[in-house]
């Protein structure tokens, strides 16, 4: 089999490189400040905890949106079995994106913030994200062609890629005075917007989750089915109207609240579906289970099944009054956005990069190594969180509450286990990702 020329890669290739190398200094701001829980004020002269949690929230939150991107770049042409629309386009997007990630983490080092939480840049520097969201929306489009006798992952890419834009420009509404003023709508606004872009990005990922199983299983039986297209209605509907859960705490109208209440509890028949099928997955697990990206997938559907679960428990109001502002909700976002969307982006990366990667090849063992262990790592670090959660939780509910810092303390165990663990977590990332970096040797290549 030729092994193909490592200059010769598609532009898509580039955004899964970028945004590994994301992964890469995500992981290794996320240990620093893990350390920082353990020994206040560490680095504080240079890179104080202020600084690591938004350097790494948003180095992992761009790892995602852009192998997202560069995923479905990749798998476009599979499905339509011409080029994307236009490379140039996506070159120019995946400019823009770096330029605003250079910006960004170059801001945040000398101390620029002025954004909110999870956005904490300027807001200025979104304007090459949004210019660049929208060459890619022109682009799909473009590429498609029409929606007639689509499989559900083309409508999943373009549910994915217009709410992306929507909501990420909703998350900036706050830039007017009109909503800034309003501070209970402000804040509604603000965090309606982040729920429903995980949704929006969840799409993305969720129709190349569906695109691989169909490309592994050789059929495109699920992919056309009226299951397939009713699960994804389920995912649109939560996509617009489950972010309840994270305003139940702010005064705002009941009827917003009961409204997404319930529709949060419609992902208990997601849920129910796992459960159904467990047996069917498990046989199936075990037919492809040699072939690398679909091991990332099994791992996957298994933190489905676990933050699903957290998130149903969260979202029951006096459930939620108890769990408010512990790290159970930091349990919750790391469970999804590593459990789910990174082994779910491992899996598509492992499939476009490392098929025709003789380094891959090699290090299988190494990168089976490193499967293994950040599995097992996240199951100890997402425990730990939950843990601690747990016990501030029990703290804050108590009448005669014992000091802060001493309640604090009773915490320390569950930070270390939580550092220990994201600390092997990060190295198994650096383990399995780095292989894909290292270019064909000639010798390879001529084979
Ligand atoms: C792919 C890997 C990772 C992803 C996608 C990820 C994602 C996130 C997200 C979304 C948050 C914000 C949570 C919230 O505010 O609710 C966060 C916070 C954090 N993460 Fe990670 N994370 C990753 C790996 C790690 C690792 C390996 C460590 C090492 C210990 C780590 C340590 C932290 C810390 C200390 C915080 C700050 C929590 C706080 O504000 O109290 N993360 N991470």
């Amino acid at each position: 089999m030729a092994l193909s020329n490592n200059n010769s890669k598609p532009v898509s290739h580039y955004f899964l490189f970028f945004a590994l190398i994301l992964l890469a200094c995500g992981v290794t701001y996320g240990t620093i400040g893990g350390l920082q829980y353990l020994i206040p004020g560490y680095l504080k002269e240079t890179l104080s905890f202020e600084k690591t949690r938004p350097l790494h929230v948003s180095s992992v939150v761009f790892w995602i949106i852009i192998a997202a991107v560069g995923s479905m770049l990749s798998y476009l042409p599979q499905h339509t079995g011409k080029k994307i629309y236009s490379s140039m386009l996506a070159r120019i997007q995946l400019m823009l994106m770096i330029g605003a990630a250079l910006a960004i983490t170059i801001g945040y080092y000398a101390g620029i913030f002025g954004g909110r939480e999870y956005w904490e840049f300027p807001p200025l520097f979104s304007l090459p994200i949004i210019i660049g969201w929208l060459l890619l929306i022109y682009n799909y489009i473009s590429s498609i062609g029409n929606l007639f006798k689509q499989p559900v992952y083309v409508w999943m890419w373009l549910t994915g890629v217009l709410f992306f834009l929507f909501t990420y420009l909703e998350s900036l509404l706050w830039v007017i005075p009109y909503f800034r003023s309003h501070v209970i709508n402000d804040m509604t606004i603000q965090w309606k917007s982040y729920g429903s872009m995980v949704g929006s990005w969840n799409m993305l990922i969720y129709g190349c989750g569906i695109f691989l199983m169909d490309k592994i299983s050789g059929e495109k039986k699920y992919s056309y089915s009226s299951i397939a297209f009713l699960l994804y209605f389920i995912g649109l509907f939560n996509l617009m109207f489950n972010w309840g859960h994270h305003i139940y705490t702010l005064p705002t109208h009941a009827y917003v609240k009961h409204i997404s209440y319930i529709v949060s509890m419609t992902e208990l028949l997601l849920l129910g579906r796992i459960i159904y099928k467990w047996k069917d997955s498990v046989s199936t697990a075990r037919k492809y289970f040699y072939y690398l990206p679909f091991r990332f997938m099994v791992a996957a559907d298994i933190w489905i099944f676990l933050t699903l679960s957290l998130a149903l428990a969260m979202s029951v109001p006096a459930i939620n009054v108890f769990t408010h502002g512990t790290h159970i909700t930091v349990a919750h976002t790391m469970g999804a956005t590593i459990g789910i969307n990174t082994f779910m982006l491992l899996a598509f990366v492992f499939d476009i990069l490392g098929e025709k990667s003789y380094y891959v090849k090699q290090n299988r063992k190494s990168i089976m190594i490193g499967f293994w262990s950040a599995n097992i790592s996240l199951f100890i670090f997402w425990i730990s969180l939950i843990g601690a959660g747990i016990t501030k939780a029990i703290w804050q509910m108590k009448s005669n509450q014992e000091i802060f810092g001493e309640m604090m303390k009773n915490l320390w165990p569950y930070f270390l286990s939580f550092v220990i663990a994201g600390f092997v977590l990060a190295t198994a990332f650096w383990i399995m990702i780095v292989p894909l970096f290292r270019k064909n040797p000639q010798s390879a290549n001529d084979k």
